[in-house]
This record gives structure tokens, sequence and C-alpha cells, in this order.
């Protein structure tokens, strides 16, 4: 008996090696950590359950029969972030570059099936060379099956891709269809085909960091989320994420304590907008001086940077945050920060996470580039995301909120719960100076006339009053007042109950 118990402890400790003190000894050496002590770091300690340790490849060819490592190149399982449950791959670089076979790509299915049917986030770490290559189709059809339940997974649990390696071909649409992806600086790497291929076909000459290093995700494309300086960093910010995150799509948000006054009075918020009107301030600080504590967890925060999203609690509960940040562009809305806010509101509205929306908007971004781009067919993402949005929302209108962009801001008309505007408010189709100068063309040449009916422009619709006539704005709040006001506004909405009509799914412009 003791034999057999030993037996077992062997092949655990055999199964825990991976490919080999060497390769392990290699992947440290890159400044990379394994498979299994990523999951520790990510998990609760001593929560992890490990599903098939002991799996190993079919294959046959090439010699492969000779090497069958146990496992087969990715750890398998489920845990506990902050005693809330996770399900976990984790791609062994050690074991054949981590290259996905047959049976590697079962084990992963496996636990987003069970993922799905118990109601827990996924979180897979990627280290790997792609498709398994002795294996060939088999292999392709192992990443199918994983494409396959990221679709079905989308929308009922979390799902987050951390990169942490190599992540290249078809390899990368499984990530993509992921909720978020975060990436490790200099050490992962994202592209569909890599810089060999590139240059035979384009003959550009690019490195893997150019193509696809965190840097250009983060910044040019937009594929990841954000990027960490380390592995450790990395799965301690993934932590912190999924605890602003629901289970899934039928769970409340998560209500952790908190220790921030809701009724908290900020006066400085009073002089956050300058007097000149063209003069740029940090939306940054009204959102941190909103949440509780301060925190709040950018997501995009290096890409389309006049617009910002991420989460924050209030009173204890977390609130999805949109925000249009005058320092860069003005805040305007443009085709990024259009895509960028719209996939973020459809997070939060699929997960039932409440939307918080500040504006500060002068319009769209005018020229030939977002014409051409099709700014169209973007900027309507955003409307389409908020005004299918059943969740609860809360807007407060800081200065501008200037034309078709006023609309799209989750105003009133889009079914926006509380709309709120500060005194400082101008709410209108146009700024007065662009304004007067097409209603009155004809006075141009008398810059008196002009200044005039500029002031008069200014004195009507610089302001929320008009606005607030209308019952489009629901109260003219004091800044000061704005952590209280929203709290109260989300606490109200808690039992909000709102259905759009049965189908069987809309047609949101791509
Ligand atoms: C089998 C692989 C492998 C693969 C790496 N290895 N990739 N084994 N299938 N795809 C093995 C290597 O043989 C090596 O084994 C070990 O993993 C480490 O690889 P190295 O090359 O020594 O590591 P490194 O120098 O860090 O380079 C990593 C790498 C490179 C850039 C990922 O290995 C590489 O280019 N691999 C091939 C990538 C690729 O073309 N994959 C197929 C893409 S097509 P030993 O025994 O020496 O440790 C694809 C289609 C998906 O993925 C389609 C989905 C629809």
């Amino acid at each position: 008996m003791k034999d057999i118990l030993q037996e077992l402890e062997n092949r655990r400790q055999t199964a825990r090696m991976g490919g080999g003190q060497r390769r392990i000894d290699a992947q440290h050496g890159k400044g990379k950590l394994t498979a299994r002590e990523r999951i520790e770091l990510l998990l609760d300690e001593d929560s992890f359950e490990e599903f098939d340790m002991f799996v190993a490849h079919r294959c046959t060819d090439f010699g492969m029969e000779a090497e069958r490592p146990s496992g087969d190149g990715v750890v398998t399982g489920w845990g506990t972030i902050n005693g809330r449950m996770v399900y976990v791959f984790s791609q062994d670089f050690t074991v054949f570059g981590g290259s996905l076979s047959e049976t590697h790509a079962q084990k992963i299915c496996k636990i987003m099936d069970m993922a799905m049917q118990n109601g827990a986030p996924v979180i897979g770490i990627n280290d790997s060379g792609g498709a398994r290559i002795q294996e060939g189709v088999a292999s392709l059809a192992g990443y199918a099956e994983v494409f396959q339940r990221n679709i079905m997974a989308s929308g009922v649990v979390p799902q987050i891709s951390v990169i942490m390696g190599p992540c290249a071909g078809g390899a990368v649409y499984s990530p993509a269809m992921t909720d978020f992806i975060f990436m490790v600086k200099d050490t992962s790497y994202m592209f569909v085909t890599g810089p060999d291929v590139v240059k035979t076909v384009t003959n550009e000459v690019v490195t893997a960091e150019e193509l696809g290093g965190a840097s250009t995700h983060t910044r040019k494309s937009s594929v990841a989320d954000g990027a960490f300086e380390n592995d450790v960093d990395a799965l301690t910010e993934i932590r912190r994420l999924v605890d602003f995150l629901p289970l899934n799509n039928r769970d409340q948000v998560p209500v952790r304590p908190f220790f921030d006054d809701p009724a908290r009075i900020e006066v400085s918020l009073d002089t956050l907008v300058p007097d000149n009107p063209n003069t740029p301030y940090d939306m940054h600080e009204l959102i941190r001086k909103t949440a509780d504590e301060g925190d709040f967890f950018e997501i995009q925060e290096e890409f389309a940077k006049n617009i910002l999203t991420g989460f924050i609690r209030l009173e204890g509960r977390t609130v999805g945050v949109v925000a249009n940040q005058p320092m860069v562009l003005a805040g305007c809305l443009d085709i990024d920060s259009s895509r960028k806010a719209a996939r973020f509101v459809r997070f939060c509205d699929a997960f039932e996470i409440p939307i918080l929306t500040f504006v500060d908007v002068p319009g769209f971004l005018p020229g030939t580039s977002q014409e051409y781009g099709g700014v169209i067919k973007h900027g309507a993402k955003l409307l389409f995301a908020y005004g299918e949005a059943t969740v609860p929302k809360v807007t407060v209108i800081t200065r501008k909120a200037y034309g078709g962009a006023y609309d799209v801001m989750a105003s009133k008309h889009l079914r926006g719960d509380f709309n709120y505007a500060w005194p400082t408010a101008e709410i209108a189709v146009m700024g007065a100076k662009g304004a007067t100068e097409i209603l009155y063309r004809s006075e141009l040449d008398d810059p008196e006339k002009i200044a005039a009916r500029t002031a008069d422009y200014e004195a009507r619709f610089a302001n929320p009053f008009v606005a607030a006539e209308k019952g489009f704005i629901d109260e003219v709040i004091m800044p000061r007042n704005t952590r209280k006001r929203v709290c109260r506004a989300f606490a109200s909405l808690r039992g909000k109950k709102l259905q759009n009509p049965w189908k069987k799914h809309d047609n949101i412009p791509l």
C-alpha cells in the first residue's frame, strides 16, 4: 500500500517538473515564471485544485510516442481569488514550448465547460509556440474547439487572457475573443504572422517586439487592455481586476468592505473646471475623488486617451466608468475612443455592472482621416452600446456636451436613469463661436455685432438650465456633492428592471 501511495507522489512530482529542470532554468533565465509558479501567484494560497495532471498526448508521428510528459504542456484547474472561484489554465512553455495538442486543447475545453456550468470566470495564461507542429490538423481542431467555447462563454462568464510569452498565428484568436487581454512588457508578443513571414510578403523589416509586443498592442492596435512590468506585477493586477468583476452574468456585482464615507464632500471639485472653457483639466481627478478610497482600475489606459474607461467602487459595489478626458484632443469622440468605450460599455451591460459617465465633450473629431476611417460607423458603436444597455446609468455633465456627442454620452434620451449637470455645464448643438458664425454669416465682417451675438448665444446655452427646463437634466448639482449624489443615485437603482425587446441578437455596426 505504501508503495502505491509513493507511486502517486512520484508521478505527481514528475508532472510538476514539466519539461525538466534545464527548461525551467531557461524559463527563469528569460525573466519568466513557470506555469505552476504563475498559478500559485494568481490564486489564494493552497486553493488550487488541479485537473488532468496525468493527461498525455496521443501522437505517434515524428517519434512523439517516446516522449509523453504528464500534463501535456498546460496546467488546468480551479481555485479562488480572495475567496471567489475562478477557473484557470496556464500553458507550460517547458513542455514542447507550451504548444497546443489535441489533448492540451481538451484540458482547456474541460475547464471552460465547467466554468460555464458553474458560473465562474476563466483566466487563461498564454505562453505557447502555437499549434503542436507534430500533430497537424488535430491541433488546429483543438484550437477551434477552444474558440467555440470562447464564443459560447462570451457574456456568460468573464474571460481574461494574460499573455506571458509567445502567442502567434491563429492562436491569438482565442485571447482576442475574451473580455480582457493583458500582456507582460518585453517577454510577451502576439501576432497573426511573425516577422519572417512579414518580411517575405511585404518586405517590411520589423522585430517581434515592434510587431506584436506590449507597447504595440496597448498603444497602437488596442488589442491589449493593459501591460505590466513582469509576471508578478501582472498576476497581482489580475487579482485586483477579478475583485471588481461579477462571477457570471446572473451574479450581482461583488460587494466589498469600504471605509470611505458615501456622503464625502469634495470642495476641491468646485474649482476643477477652469474659468476658461478651452483650458483642460484632468478627468482622473474627478474619477478618483468620486470612487471609494480613490481606487480606479483603468482599462486601455494607453490607448485613445481622450476617453477614460475602467472600474471603481461606490459603497463597495463595482461601477464601470466612462469619462471624456479634456487633457487629450479636448476630450472629443473619434474612431478609437468610440470603439474603446463601446466595448467597455457592452462588457458592463453584459455583466450587470452599472455605468457612471462623466461628460465633457466638444463633439466628434472632424477631418478626412476620421471620415475615411468610418467614424460614422465607429461612433455609432458607442451610441448603440449606451442605447441598448439596460444596467443603471448615471451621467454627470461637467462642462461641454455638444452636438451628437451630447446624445451619445449616456444622455437622458438613451435611457439615462439619472442625468446630472454641474453649473458649469454647456449643453448645445455646438460651441458659441461656431454657432454664431453659421447663424449670422452676413454679419461676419462686423466683429462687434458678432461678439454681441456670441455673448447672447453663450448666455442662452452655455449653462445647463435650458436642458434642465426640459427635464433632460434631472438636477443641477454642486460639484463638491458629486460622490454623494452619484452614490445615492446608484443605491436607488439597485432594483432596476429594464428589458429590451426579444431578438436573436442585435446588429451593432461592427
Ligand atoms: C512543437 C514546439 C513548438 C510547436 C516550440 N516548440 N514551438 N514544439 N510545436 N509549435 C518546442 C521547440 O521544439 C523546443 O523544444 C521548445 O518548444 C522551445 O522552443 P525554442 O524554439 O527553443 O524556444 P524559443 O527560442 O524561445 O522560441 C520560441 C518560439 C519558437 C518563437 C515560439 O519555438 C517558434 O517559432 N516556434 C514555432 C512557432 C510556430 O510556427 N507555431 C505554429 C504557428 S501556426 P525543445 O525540446 O528544444 O525544448 C499556429 C496555428 C494555430 O499556431 C492555428 C489556430 C487556428
